[in-house]
């Protein structure tokens, strides 16, 4: 029989039993709901309503309850419906008579709310972490291969040769703004439910700032029907968690082309390609597959959440049990991404030579030669229209850019463009990818990581 199911005539039907029981999955929270519940008998205590005693053997109970999740010892009750009845049951069993009292002045309502912001809160923390491991990944490849340059591309057409450390800090820098917002949210779900009871508060004289200063919450609820009925914090990391996705997916879909016969730019290291089972000579990316098409599950995690949420009436209603499946596993994948795709960065060889002869096709000098000319005065409209012209000759000629500059009256003092790198150095504005340019860029990135790290 559940807690509750004592006050009714009939016990509850199996197919409702199945459909609701949630042990099978909000077990996760094991060590969420203890904490919690060790706060919240403090919190009875320091109101008089359990004397020292009484408090010394449920902290007791709750930490044997610790000890047998840690061992693997712990049982299921037949009737334990989910994660925190199960504890109370337990403990219960535990400490006799006293643990009666274990639940004054809680619902499951606050105390799921409880265990979950301190889940979530530990989750986004140790998301940041990894991704900053991600981003140091990305800085180490690009400070492997100093020099180092590929095309850039616009429309997936060569456009103008960027150094592989730009390229790769782009991914830091994105990274970095996912990090932000990791912990932004962090800092907005910081708020304490444990007091705001089913829905209205309590008659008991509980004091919701005592508890919410144990559990490391920066204040409590304003407001107990908002604070037992909103999962909106879950939205934000499930989003934060979902575009931190994408930006991964993007770098995996890099990676795939990158490693790619066509494109020959890199190959992975033997730890991280796989073979394929039938072709002997394959040496698959899918790590980067992988960053990829996870990306999709985290999105409809989250598109998933959002559906749930919205036809939801003041305050709790069953439904919101739907909040854990997406959160845990938004959580669990989004670490294995981050961890295998620092790893694949980290232990990348990137193939200098195939990159650089791709950067030098001489069509991709054609912006700079432009900008060389406006540099002499010609304005950027007629520079760019001499240059258009000069590749449709080379084009219809079949012969290379460098070879119709080196023919044409007045424009062989540019031949020097055509020189390996020599556009690169030229590339100067602020955040530019020229040498000084990425330098100053490198500079800010390292304040970022720092910064980051701070506040982790
Ligand atoms: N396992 C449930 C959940 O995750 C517990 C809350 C049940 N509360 C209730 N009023 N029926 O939401």
């Amino acid at each position: 029989m559940t807690l509750w199911e004592k006050h009714f005539s009939s016990p509850m039907d199996e197919a409702l039993w199945d459909l609701s029981e949630s042990y099978s999955f909000d077990q996760a929270l094991y060590a969420y709901d203890l904490e919690g519940s060790r706060a919240h008998v403090r919190g009875l205590a320091r109101a008089g309503l359990l004397d020292e005693p009484e408090a010394a053997n449920l902290l007791g109970a709750l930490d044997k309850v610790e000890a047998e999740f840690a061992g693997d010892t712990f049982l299921r009750g037949p009737r334990d419906e989910d994660i925190h009845t199960a504890i109370e049951r337990r403990v219960t069993e535990l400490v006799g008579d006293v643990g009666a009292k274990l639940h004054t002045a809680r619902s499951r309502n606050d105390q799921v709310a409880t265990a979950l912001r301190l889940f979530t809160r530990d989750a986004l923390t140790n998301i940041a972490r990894a991704s900053l491991d991600l981003v140091n990944a990305l800085i180490e490849a690009g400070d492997g291969h100093e020099g180092a340059y590929l095309p850039g591309y616009t429309h997936l057409q060569r456009a103008q040769p960027v150094l592989l450390s730009h390229h790769l800090q782009a991914h830091a820098f994105a990274l970095l703004r996912d990090i932000d917002r990791l912990l932004d949210s962090r800092h907005r779900l910081n708020v304490s439910p444990l007091g705001a009871g089913a829905l209205a508060g309590t008659s008991v004289a509980i004091d919701p700032a005592y508890t919410a200063a144990l559990l490391g919450f920066e204040t409590a609820f304003a407001n107990s029907m908002d604070a037992v009925s909103d999962r909106d914090f879950v939205a934000e990391a499930l989003f934060d968690v979902a575009l931190l996705g994408v930006h991964m997916s993007r770098m995996g879909e890099e990676l795939v082309l990158w490693t790619s016969k066509e494109f020959n730019f890199a190959t992975l290291s033997a730890q991280f390609t796989t073979g394929s089972s039938m072709l002997p000579q394959k040496r698959n990316s899918d790590v980067a597959e992988l960053a990829r098409g996870k990306s999709g599950r985290f999105i409809g995690n989250l598109t998933g959440l959002l559906a749930t949420l919205k036809g939801l009436p003041l305050a709790y209603n069953r439904d919101l049990q739907e909040d854990k499946e997406p959160l845990f596993d938004s959580v669990s994948q989004v670490l294995l991404v981050l961890r295998a795709l620092a790893g694949a960065y980290r232990t990348l060889d990137f193939h200098e030579e195939v990159a650089r002869a791709s950067a030098e096709d001489p069509f991709v000098v054609a912006t700079d030669l432009a900008e060389q000319l406006v540099g002499e005065g010609v304005p950027f409209r007629q520079a760019y229209e001499r240059v258009g012209a000069l590749a449709a000759e080379a084009l219809a000629e079949n012969v290379s850019l460098r070879d119709v500059v080196a023919r044409t009256e007045g424009l062989q003092a540019h031949l020097a463009m055509f020189d390996p790198g020599a556009t690169l150095a030229r590339r100067r504005s602020p955040g530019a990818s020229g040498p000084a340019a990425s330098r100053d860029q490198a500079a800010r990135l390292r304040r970022a990581i720092d910064e980051a790290a701070r506040r982790l």
